[in-house]
């Protein structure tokens, strides 16, 4: 026992924090105890208002009443279930409100716990569905530069931040990436979608052309980035991803992890956009972040083409002990009831142009290079600190939560993304709040 660490209740050194810098966080703890609607109080007792709804996922905002209720009933009454061979009724019931949010024609639902299981999920899908119908020939997997789905094997091969790839070796092979659609000379301080770019989607083309398009499954994007520090897509470019993809039989995968659930005004960016891709994978605002889960979505050719063989066969080898969990379940079906009851969905249409004219007020702020918005999301681009990248934008969000105000960074770029029950006079203090810091952090 000599070498265990020395451990008592308040001892921070065993947890090791995903994505964090541990060193700093130890030195000096942000630590939230309770939280509310658009606020977290901190382990000081301090209000702090929740600019990126926690991880993009509390869209409802904190401890809805209905959500906690579910939760609790469900946890008295049927914890747990096996999800292999056996059901329970709350998944069913799930998956018939799901898809009624669903564009037409995707009308079914397989479960995971996480966003990266989403994606590694779909990516099997994709592969497994042009097996299933005798086109074992297309394995090939493309994704996108800058682009963020999620940690596990799958997503970072199909990723495109270099971070969260150069760590882990060969990942998996036979993937092909497009460039990231980010044009800061010409679509720079943009309200909404950038004018220019979408002949970027024309590089599906040159890789189709070097792979042979009958070697790929499908083709992954976020339909707008997120994790990268907010890429709005250019318009059209995403139609012409789906043309592509439409031309050679390539199936087309919107990772909705982060626009999913009413972040865009609509249940899925693909309506927002009006281009419906063959899957979508989702979680986070599934169960307003509260309980793990994620659901991908699949038009109903893909699931059809798995139906065959004798019966008793299981059609898809693939799933987690969780898939459906019951309590996730119920968190999820009260979540739908939130977003339903309270039109949250419909309320960002009406302020997303009190947040676009709030994001936008900040584009004479000291060292902004640029702002965007789309939606309940927005962006702050920050010149990075010369020979220090990152240090500007970390410094303001220390400061911010100091000040009383939640933001996310990634890079030099401050991500905003409210929960949607946010107010004009929240959106004001967030936009206060970053000017201040933007003036103090030099
Ligand atoms: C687009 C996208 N895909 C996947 C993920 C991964 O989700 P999770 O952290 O739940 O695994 C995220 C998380 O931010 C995301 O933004």
């Amino acid at each position: 026992m000599s070498n265990r660490l020395n451990a008592t209740p308040n001892d921070l050194r065993a947890f090791w924090m995903p994505f964090t810098a541990n060193r700093q966080f130890k030195q000096n703890p942000r630590m939230f105890v309770s939280a509310k609607d658009m606020h977290f109080k901190t382990a000081e007792g301090r209000e702090v208002l929740d600019g990126t709804a926690g991880l993009w996922c509390v869209n409802a905002g904190h401890c809805r009443p209905l959500i906690t209720e579910a939760i609790q009933k469900q946890a008295a009454e049927l914890d747990y279930a096996p999800a292999f061979q056996m059901g329970h009724p709350k998944a069913f019931e799930l998956a018939n409100r799901l898809v009624d949010i669903t564009p037409e024609g995707m009308d079914h639902v397989f479960y995971t716990n996480s966003g990266s299981e989403s994606v590694d999920t779909a990516l099997k899908i994709a592969i497994a569905y042009h097996r299933a119908k005798g086109d074992g020939s297309r394995f090939r997997l493309i994704g996108r530069e800058r682009g963020y789905h999620g940690v596990n094997f799958g997503g970072i091969s199909v990723g495109g931040i270099v971070s969260n790839r150069k760590m882990f070796g060969t990942l998996l092979t036979g993937v092909d990436h497009m460039p990231h659609t980010h044009l800061p000379q010409e679509n720079s301080f943009t309200r909404g979608e950038p004018e220019h770019g979408a002949n970027l989607a024309d590089e599906l083309e040159r890789i189709c052309a070097l792979h042979d398009p009958s070697t790929i499954a499908a083709v992954i994007v976020e339909p707008v980035a997120g994790s990268t520090g907010v890429l709005i897509p250019p318009k059209g470019y995403l139609q012409r991803l789906r043309n592509i993809c439409d031309k050679h039989g390539i199936l087309l995968i919107f990772d909705e992890v982060i626009t999913g659930y009413g972040r865009l005004g609509a249940p899925f960016a693909a309506q927002y956009f009006g281009v419906t891709p063959d899957i979508i994978t989702s979680a986070k605002g599934l169960t307003n972040g509260v309980i793990p889960m994620g659901a991908v979505f699949v038009k109903n050719e893909i699931h059809d083409a798995f139906m065959n063989g004798p019966e008793h066969m299981i059609e898809f080898f693939h799933g987690y002990t969780y898939s459906g969990n019951p309590i996730a379940s119920a968190a999820a079906i009260a979540t739908l009831d939130t977003y339903r009851d309270e039109g949250l969905f419909e309320r960002v249409g009406d302020i997303a142009s009190y947040w676009e004219d709030a994001i936008h007020s900040l584009a004479d702020a000291p060292n902004v290079i640029d702002t965007r918005n789309l939606g309940l999301i927005g962006a702050i681009e920050l010149a990075p600190i010369e020979g220090q990248p990152t240090k500007r934008a970390f410094s303001a969000f220390v400061r911010a939560y100091e000040k009383g105000v939640l933001i996310r960074t990634t890079g030099d770029i401050i991500a905003l993304s409210p929960p949607l029950i946010v107010e004009k006079a929240h959106i004001d203090q967030i936009v206060e709040t970053i000017r201040e810091v933007l003036g103090e952090v030099g």
